[in-house]
């Protein structure tokens, strides 16, 4: 499939010297929530303002469906609907009229019956007439993504979509997203929310220092880094491991009391049996057993513990 977005080897440095992508290529496919995960500063905000046309470029080259960001702006800005994470919008102006302005503004012509459909699937048509300054938070955010969808985007960009949103409005967002994809939008957020990008995308780039360090799909990520741990609560301590388990990445922890076992959850399926198998034949009793699956946050912290050089 040919990606919706290509971006080859993007740089960029701030006039103040700092540089905030480092040679980033990545490619974006139609119809995926791609995540783009990493701390306050990595480079996220920066990236997505780049593909909008919204800050320039120092090197390298951005396509959205085949135009060029710099060279072809307007037909590309056409495509993508973008809800930035700043609540930017007029307090005295209703939903309605906000929501229709933009799609003014696009060029495109007036579809009162689109605008309508985009704020039902919203719960914002009951609002229509309500100014922005009424509403609560939520709703500001959805006024958001109703301006961002005004004009028919094939991609939706959401930068930090739930940042400092409460749970219910966090899980009705999700929804709404997931919605978008189902209707064929191609969805790429950001987010500093591990729990957020393991929620909805179906791949996750990993971000940092202006470095994407990883991208995935969400489950084959979560396969291949995902290691898990047996702990093994003996009955007695034991001062050095049984010949038998040599063989292991066993380590000896709380004064001989427990054992950790850390093991490919794809690979060494039969791992597991054999250890269990060689502590009884050792003659140990097994007092307890639990199993520990590494999560995303493990992966990422790891991750960007090495990115960091620790
Ligand atoms: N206009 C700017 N001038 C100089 N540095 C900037 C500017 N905007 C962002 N930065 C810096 O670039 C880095 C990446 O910022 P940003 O893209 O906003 O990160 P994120 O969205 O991942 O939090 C940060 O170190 C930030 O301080
Ligand atoms: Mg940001």
């Amino acid at each position: 499939m040919n990606p919706i977005i290509d971006i080859e080897q993007l740089t960029k440095r701030y006039v103040d010297g700092h540089l905030a992508l480092d040679n980033v290529s990545i490619r974006i496919y139609p119809g995926e929530i791609i995540a783009l995960l990493g701390p306050n500063g990595a480079g996220k905000t920066t990236l997505i303002s780049i593909i909008c046309g919204l800050t320039t470029k120092s090197q390298g080259s951005v396509l959205v469906d085949n135009f060029d960001v710099v060279r072809d702006y307007r037909a590309a800005r056409s495509i993508i609907g973008l809800v930035p994470q700043e609540l930017t919008l007029e307090p005295f102006e209703t939903v309605l009229g906000t929501v229709s302005l933009s799609r003014g503004l696009f060029g495109k012509r007036m579809d009162p019956e689109y605008i309508e459909s985009v704020l039902r699937r919203l719960s914002m048509w009951d609002k229509r007439d309500a100014q922005i300054r009424e509403l609560s938070g939520g709703m500001k955010r959805r006024v958001l993504i109703a301006k961002a969808l005004s004009h028919e985007p094939k991609i939706l960009f959401l930068d930090e979509p739930t940042a400092g949103v409460d749970v219910d409005m966090r899980k009705e967002t999700w929804k709404v997203i997931r919605d978008l994809k189902q209707q064929g939008v191609t969805i790429v957020l950001t987010t500093h929310y591990i729990e957020e990008a393991e929620e909805i995308a179906d791949r996750i780039a990993i971000i940092d220092s202006g470095n994407i360090l990883l991208v995935e799909g969400k489950d084959k990520l979560m396969r291949r880094l995902g290691t898990k741990k047996i702990f093994i609560e003996l009955e007695e301590t034991i001062s050095e491991l049984p010949t038998n388990l040599n063989a292991f990445d066993i380590k000896i922890e709380s004064g001989g009391r427990n054992l950790i076992y850390a093991y490919d959850a794809e690979l060494d399926k039969a791992g597991v049996t054999s250890v269990l198998r060689n502590i009884l034949t050792s003659g140990i009793s097994i007092k307890d057993i639990r199993t520990y699956q590494s999560s995303l946050e493990d992966i990422f912290v790891k991750l960007i513990q090495k990115g960091k050089g620790s």
